[in-house]
């Protein structure tokens, strides 16, 4: 099956091939190599000279860690679809007030926005944005709306689950306090492992904490990581050897920005195959994803409809999600995607389509 997936996503050969090593205690030299130069390499990344852990666990996992770790009181949460709600409710769950603010779907919360209710909102102690809505297939415009939440003096955390790898981040620029991502998205890892970068604004909310548990305390992945360049538990040491890979692979390619040209690529590629099979992306204009072309199924037919087609000719997309279910079906753009790939599936698609 030729994976067309918003993760897990097609894993390079090379990657996997260095999951299969021989295993090594988290507490051993060998365990220490490759977890620093995973973080080391991750820094420069996403360009920042703050903490950067990695975390056991999917992103969902770092999600609920800000909640706990760096909210006392209350959030406000960008919803621009599925898993902005999510964050809503992993805040709600776990006992914070939670704000939302809720666009129509199909479109991104604009900085004018933001701002009108932070400023009616003072009690806010955090604002959570999506900046890539999977669901919807919409890039927020987190430059602009991370500067609304610095001039308020919010502390910001970024879901860029399905962002990081394929988009720009700047974390130290753009003021972001935690930003985080899951390893089966755009770097192309089996999943497993999640990682962040966190601000030293949010360990200290975190060591003011109570009850923030301890698995997720940054904390102690704080001194684990500074004692030992380790973690307080086991962690998923193939995953982390896959990342070291895939972030050595890209320095090898010619860096970030190489990386996220051929991203840009590859959408331009899906984006214009789509259009002239004279399908329409769903998300407002402007604001179309790089890494997930969220699709209106055409006429006649349901998103689920294109989905199973395309499984039958050997092509795994994603189907629709959330409240679009139906009305969608989406193609992913992340991890091991050829550009050969790109036109063999859109051919496909073609025939899917006119039948
Ligand atoms: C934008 C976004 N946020 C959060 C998540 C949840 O991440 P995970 O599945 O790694 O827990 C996803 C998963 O698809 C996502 O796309």
């Amino acid at each position: 099956m030729k994976l067309f997936t918003v993760g897990p996503v097609a894993c390079r050969p090379e990657v996997l091939q260095d999951m299969g090593i021989q295993m090594f205690s988290h507490r051993s030299k060998e365990y220490q190599r490759i977890h620093r130069e995973a973080v080391e390499r991750l820094q420069r990344f996403l360009e920042t000279k703050g903490q950067v852990f990695l975390f056991p666990s999917s992103g969902s996992g770092v999600m609920e860690g800000t909640v706990r770790n760096c909210v006392e009181k209350k959030m406000l949460c960008c919803v621009t679809g599925e898993f902005g709600k999510r964050y809503a409710e992993v805040g709600v769950s776990n006992g914070k007030e939670v704000e939302k603010l809720e666009t129509e779907i199909g479109n991104p919360v604009t900085p004018e926005e933001l701002d009108e209710k932070l400023s009616s909102a003072k009690d806010i102690e955090a604002v959570a944005i999506t900046y890539n809505e999977t669901s919807v297939g919409i890039l927020n415009p987190l430059p602009e709306l991370a500067k609304v939440v610095k001039d308020h003096g919010k502390l910001l955390f970024v879901d860029a689950v399905s962002a990081m790898g394929g988009v720009e981040i700047k974390v130290d620029d753009w003021g972001i306090d935690v930003c985080f991502s899951s390893s089966q998205k755009c770097f192309g890892v089996p999943p497993g492992l999640a990682m962040a970068s966190i601000s030293s604004e949010a360990l200290e909310m975190s060591s003011r904490a109570k009850n923030k548990g301890w698995y997720f305390d940054f904390k102690l992945y704080e001194k684990y990581q500074q004692g030992e360049w380790s973690t307080h538990m086991p962690p998923p040491v193939p995953q982390i050897a896959a990342l070291n890979k895939e972030l050595e692979i890209v320095e090898r390619e010619g860096g970030k920005q190489k990386r996220l040209e051929l991203y840009q690529k590859r959408a331009k590629r899906i984006r214009e195959g789509v259009e002239d099979l004279g399908l329409k992306l769903y998300p407002k204009p402007g604001y179309e994803s790089p890494t997930v072309a969220c699709v209106n199924a055409p006429a006649g037919m349901k998103g689920l409809d294109v989905y199973e087609r395309m499984r039958k000719e050997g092509f795994e997309l994603a189907k629709g999600y959330g409240v679009l279910k139906e009305r969608t079906f989406r193609i992913g753009n992340m991890g091991y995607i050829t550009i050969e790939g790109i036109d063999e599936m859109l051919q496909t698609l073609g025939k899917v389509v006119r039948k």
